[in-house]
């Protein structure tokens, strides 16, 4: 479909205001009742200017496979593919039963852009394929706090849920101005806001700030497993090395509205958890993204997403398996071919290889770190993340219990102290029985 057409449709139908208005009333109803709890994930449609409807159906179903509900399609206004590949998206997912939302992204869209907006919202907020929620389709963004959604309600002839990413918390106070229904958080990884890098562990400290600012209004938290980020315009770490399964253990206990996986792939920040694409546009993030697979950590965010779902505080699994990631090197190594210096934040960082075990009962964890004396601890059913200290060369796993061994296996990828550009990204893998 091209931007012409929907621009048709919306004047069409610019006489249809007094719609939203009158079900606002119904909705404000329904929000006290319980709610279903849904799990989406930030899908960069900027990188698949060639994407097919084939590569659609498969990075749907490949989400659809863990419980992910819909994909927040992240939009530039400057991509003249945009409308292109947001209608093949919306095609795919109604052929696969999968749902979808835009996110539009405020670095590239403004306050003016009220018009242009109201169109995409008018051709797709009734799409079979849109996401639901209180039976108004959910529209979120990238920044674009300020945004008056009201203008687009009116000028759109099916009711929307908005949930604007909100910088600070205390911005929800005017979201009754701005007729947003809620807010998203893109704290995921622990900062004292925007881009600012502190120590870890990750904490609750925004989300409790959201939760208690936005009142019966939705809450849609940010669930992220790493960031490292390359660029020469922007170059750093957040410190976030056991966020993978911390994260989700904080949202059991949060129980927010709404979930959004911060990315399916976006290679550049490295918190991609869908598979390498290779269809996507490369902006240069192949240099730390290419060869090491994130897909493991689905096999982890399943059954989460499954307890979340339930409102049950722990996962329940189904099929014992051990997930591990590390870095490529040793956060001091000295890189010999870089242009740009190491990523600030790497000093806060630790030496360290995470396994997080999925098992059905107790029982002895053993991993070799390279050059390291072998670590054997014993850990619970459920999903238990365990650390060591990093040692060079192979990494080696193994799971026993009453003596009998029941998973075993390598890392994918050798641990060096030698390098030619800085990768923080981790290598992330699996091994099952
Ligand atoms: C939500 O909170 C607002 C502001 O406190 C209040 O006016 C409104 O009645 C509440 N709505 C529901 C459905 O609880
Ligand atoms: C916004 O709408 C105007 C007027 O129809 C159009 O010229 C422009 O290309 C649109 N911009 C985007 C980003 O869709
Ligand atoms: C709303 O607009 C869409 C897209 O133009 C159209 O297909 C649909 O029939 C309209 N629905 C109503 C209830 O007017
Ligand atoms: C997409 O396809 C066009 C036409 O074949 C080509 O010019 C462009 O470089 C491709 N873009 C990417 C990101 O591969
Ligand atoms: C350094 O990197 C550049 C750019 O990738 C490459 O062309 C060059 O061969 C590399 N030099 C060495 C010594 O590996
Ligand atoms: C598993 O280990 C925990 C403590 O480590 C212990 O309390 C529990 O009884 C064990 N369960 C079984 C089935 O051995
Ligand atoms: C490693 O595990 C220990 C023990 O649970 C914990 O105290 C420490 O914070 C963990 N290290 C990292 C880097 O997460």
């Amino acid at each position: 479909m091209h931007l012409q057409h929907l621009f048709k449709a919306a004047a069409a139908l610019a006489s249809v205001l007094p719609l939203s208005h009158a079900t606002t009333l119904a909705r404000s109803a329904r929000r006290q009742s319980a709610e279903s709890k849904y799990v989406f994930a930030h899908f960069m449609v900027g990188i698949v200017e060639n994407y097919t409807l084939a590569d659609w159906e498969t990075d749907m179903n490949t989400a659809k496979d863990i419980g992910i509900d819909a994909f927040a399609l992240n939009c530039a206004s400057i991509d003249k593919y945009t409308p292109t590949q947001l209608a093949l998206a919306y095609k795919a997912a109604a052929a696969v039963d999968f749902k979808v939302f835009i996110s539009f992204d405020f670095a590239y869209w403004s306050n003016g852009d009220t018009a242009n907006i109201t169109e995409y919202m008018q051709t797709y907020a009734g799409h079979p394929a849109q996401m639901q929620y209180n039976d108004a389709a959910i529209v979120s963004t990238f920044v674009g706090d300020s945004f008056d959604w009201g203008p687009v309600k009116a000028g759109t002839n099916h009711s929307l849920w908005a949930l604007p990413n909100l910088q600070d918390p205390a911005e929800s106070s005017t979201n009754t101005q701005r007729s947003a229904d809620g807010a998203f958080s893109w704290y995921g990884w622990p900062t004292d806001g925007g881009n600012s890098i502190i120590s870890g562990p990750m904490t609750t400290r925004w989300d409790d700030m959201f939760v208690s600012d936005l009142g019966n209004q939705t809450y849609m938290a940010p669930v992220s497993p790493w960031f490292f980020t390359h660029f020469n315009s922007k170059n750093w770490v957040f410190i976030c090395e056991n966020l993978p399964t911390l994260r989700w253990e904080q949202i059991l206990t949060l129980k927010p509205s709404l979930v959004e996986i911060v990315t399916w792939n976006d290679y550049g920040e490295s918190h991609y958890i869908g598979p390498y694409s290779e269809s996507h546009s490369d902006d240069g993030s192949s240099e730390w993204a290419k060869g090491f697979p994130h897909d493991a950590w689905r096999d982890l965010y399943k059954p989460y997403i499954q307890a979340y779902k339930a409102g049950e505080s722990s996962p329940t699994i189904d099929t014992e398996e051990l997930v591990y990631w590390y870095r490529p090197t040793p956060k001091d190594v000295t890189c010999t071919n870089d242009t740009l210096p190491a990523p600030n934040g790497r000093d806060l960082l630790s030496d360290t290889v995470f396994v997080a075990t999925m098992l059905k009962d107790n029982a002895t964890l053993t991993i070799t770190s390279g050059s390291e004396k072998p670590v054997s601890v014993e850990v619970g059913a459920g999903i238990v993340t365990t650390n060591v200290t990093m040692g060079l060369g192979t990494q080696s796993f193994s799971v026993s219990r009453n003596g009998e061994t029941i998973l075993s296996g390598d890392g994918g990828l050798k641990i060096t102290d030698e390098c030619e550009t800085y990768n923080y990204n981790v290598y992330v893998g699996a091994v099952k029985e």
